[in-house]
């Protein structure tokens, strides 16, 4: 299948460049791309048709192909070339997510393999990489292996495992790493929970660099987090919550830093919510230690003050901190502190979430409203330009994992992300292809939507406009 994407503000992420360019798109690959591309390559486009096409989504998709008005079909192209007019939109690398929690094997009730990556695509993410706090973890070659052929049966989306940092996340022994990397982890983690022994940390660190992966670490101290249940701070004092104070993360972004100068292993701190977190990492990276950061949809748009509804929808961990922090945030994503923009997507079952605020379990979905988010809360603001905001979603996260994506490139494989910044839309996770709907963000207006979700040159989720 031949494939044109048609006028796009094709979005270049390592350049931070934005050019209206046409895109050929042939056997997964990008065959070529460039201004009046049709015209150049002698493209014979019919523009007499009834104006009607379909875009083949494809069926694996669990969605209906989606049809929309086009006035440029293929006349006597064989097989057909299909164009989809995406003028006015931006053509962005396909964006790219290091931190979802797919749930299977162990929790298919709040989501599976198959589920998560359709909420991904819906999402405009085209690679996800999974957290290892399954059931069992993702301590061992065959849990891997199961997730890699689940999820190229599913067919979605690139899914690339985690493998945990200690057996079982139980934070006593390492895992088995060098044969985690031998089946094609992308990094190591114990997310969900950190590695308390900071000398286990150390050996983790040591082999982590020898077998060329990042550590990827949950930065909390338990015994400071100990019972707390939201932000620490004048809000969970006035609603009677216990807190978890800031120093609960910086204490362990803090060991971590000093761990990766000790060893020389690249550390990516996950979902970093504090002012002095960021003021940690960004004193590290002067000095020259390998670590890089990402920050959450929720952490950067929500401050601690939504809590006052004592809503389980909005307790997540680490948790929203205050305007200060928020604050930090976005500085810290303005200089580049923040490397990466990635969801934290952790969904859990509605009966689960009606249970009072004390008890129900952290976390929210994410994949499905990221790039609103983003494209609300950072871009039209004025605080990221839309090429930093895509940069932190393609080719910042590649880098960090090693991968071979994140740029648009002739040759290079078709992961590519459509992103209409001029739709507004409602949050309604009834809609949701995943499975969670524990989002605070229900019912908000967003503008910034993904129309199109290409892996590998084949369409997986698209709406256009009828
Ligand atoms: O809120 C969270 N939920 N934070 C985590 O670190 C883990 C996650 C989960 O797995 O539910």
């Amino acid at each position: 299948m031949k494939l044109l994407l048609k006028d796009g503000k094709v979005i270049n992420p390592v350049n931070k460049t934005i050019t209206i360019q046409d895109i050929l798109i042939a056997d997964g690959k990008v065959a070529a791309m460039g201004k009046e591309l049709a015209a150049s390559l002698n493209l014979d486009l019919d523009e007499s048709t009834d104006g009607r096409s379909t875009v083949p989504v494809d069926s694996n998709s669990g969605f209906q192909p989606v049809f929309f008005n086009n006035k440029e079909t293929s006349k006597n192209a064989c097989p057909p070339i299909f164009v989809i007019n995406v003028k006015d939109k931006y053509v962005v690398p396909g964006l790219i997510d290091l931190h979802v929690h797919l749930r299977e094997p162990g929790f298919e009730e709040k989501e599976t393999i198959a589920t998560g990556a359709q909420a991904a695509a819906r999402g405009g993410f085209t690679s996800i990489v999974c957290m290892p706090n399954t059931e069992p973890p993702a301590d061992n070659q065959a849990v891997i292996s199961y997730i890699q052929q689940t999820a190229q049966k599913t067919g979605m989306v690139n899914v690339f495992p985690t493998g945990t940092i200690t057996q079982g996340r139980a934070g006593k022994e390492l895992s088995e790493m060098a044969s985690l990397a031998e089946q094609g982890v992308v990094a190591f983690s114990d997310d969900g929970a950190p590695v308390v022994n900071a000398k286990l940390m150390r050996h983790a660190m040591e082999y982590a660099k020898m077998l060329n992966l990042p550590v990827i670490s949950h930065c909390e101290e338990p015994a400071l987090a100990y019972g707390g249940v939201m932000h620490e701070g004048f809000m969970s004092t006035m609603l009677g919550l216990a807190g978890i104070p800031a120093a609960a993360e910086e204490v362990m972004v803090a060991r971590d830093i000093i761990l990766a100068g000790l060893t020389g292993c690249h550390l990516h701190v996950a979902h970093v919510s504090t002012a002095g977190s960021v003021e940690l990492v960004r004193a590290a990276k002067e000095k020259g230690i390998k670590v890089t950061c990402e920050v959450t949809p929720h952490h950067f748009t929500l401050t601690d003050e939504v809590v006052s509804s004592y809503d389980p929808h909005t307790k997540v961990n680490p948790p929203l901190r205050g305007k200060v922090d928020v604050a930090a945030l976005h500085a810290g994503l303005k200089d580049g502190t923040i490397d990466v923009i990635a969801t934290d997507h952790a969904p859990h079952t509605p009966e689960e979430k009606e249970l009072e605020f004390e008890i129900a379990p952290f976390g929210m979905v994410g994949l499905e409203t990221a790039v609103g988010l983003v494209w609300t809360k950072l871009v039209i603001p004025g605080i990221l330009t839309a090429c930093e905001a895509v940069a932190k979603m393609t080719v910042n996260p590649a880098r960090i994992l090693n991968l071979k994506k994140g740029l648009i490139e002739t040759g290079g494989e078709a992961d590519i992300t459509v992103i209409d910044p001029n739709l507004t839309w409602v949050v309604k996770p009834e809609e949701f292809a995943g499975k969670g709907r524990n989002t605070p963000f229900s019912g908000w207006s967003l503008k910034g939507l993904p129309v199109v979700t290409m892996v590998g040159g084949r369409v997986k989720w698209m709406k256009l406009d009828k």
